[in-house]
């Protein structure tokens, strides 16, 4: 049985995540908010596996983290009357809830992005936002923090790669790969050779996963993936 995240403290490696995409968003958000001038008038920021929010001990999750980040555009938002849609997703009906109380937490003021919380499975969630994220004028954010490997399979992965102006940011569980490679609830996801995995250290599966990647992309696209791997205390970056 998969432990729950969020009921003990966030531990290293979770911390660390969470410190990387706060510093991703950092430097993403000012491409949009603080050029002269103005070309993408919608930002959307969609993270599809929210979480409570937080973890019990009130160690703040994606959701809270993406709302700190903003708040310092809000007064750009306003005057230079940008669009801004957050999007955040969770399965589990208790964390569901837990994250509508925590991201709708009224405090007298009115923001101004707009905010839409939901309770769905990621691949009908995902569905459903595709052609809002597909229209011009817009910027995208994706963020999947999925637990295991088995959401970005080749059809998501494909959608997400023809979006114009889009980043995005996800995680896939290198040790569910090396320990399970050939079991079919792994191998239908991510087409793998075992004999690759066997060979590789935990600390280096993530390259190969992104050879994978990779290799959906067409011949004829442009586009650029980078990887990294997340260990308790030790971030690989390539
Ligand atoms: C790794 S956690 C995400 C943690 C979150 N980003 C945070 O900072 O707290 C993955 C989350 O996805 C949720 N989840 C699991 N299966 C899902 C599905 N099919 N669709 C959407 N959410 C799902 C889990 O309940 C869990 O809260």
């Amino acid at each position: 049985m998969q432990r729950d995240l969020h009921a003990k403290p966030f531990d290293e490696g979770t911390r660390s995540k969470l410190a990387i995409f706060r510093d991703y968003l950092r430097e993403w958000l000012p491409v949009f908010f603080a050029r002269k001038e103005t070309i993408w008038h919608t930002i959307n920021i969609y993270d599809f596996f929210s979480g409570p929010g937080s973890d019990n001990y009130g160690n703040k999750g994606t959701p809270l983290i993406i709302l700190d980040e903003l708040s310092p555009y809000f007064q750009t938002i306003i005057d230079k009357q940008l669009i801004v849609n957050l999007y955040f997703n969770e399965y589990d009906k208790d964390k569901y809830k837990s994250l509508r109380d925590i991201v709708l937490t009224e405090n007298g003021e009115v923001p101004p992005y707009s905010c839409k919380i939901t309770n769905l499975d990621f691949k009908i969630a995902f569905d459903f936002e595709y052609p809002t994220m597909c229209r011009s004028k817009s910027v995208n954010l994706l963020f999947l923090d999925q637990t295991g490997v088995k959401h970005i399979n080749e059809e998501v992965f494909s959608k997400i790669i023809h979006l114009r102006q889009t980043d995005f940011l996800f995680f896939i569980s290198s040790s569910t790969i090396k320990r399970f490679v050939d079991h079919p609830s792994i191998s239908q996801y991510i087409k793998l050779s075992s004999e690759d995995i066997e060979r590789t250290p935990y600390h280096k599966i993530h390259r190969l996963v992104l050879e994978y990647y990779k290799s959906l992309i067409p011949r004829n696209k442009d586009y650029y993936l980078a990887s990294f791997s997340l260990k308790k205390m030790q971030v690989y970056m390539d």
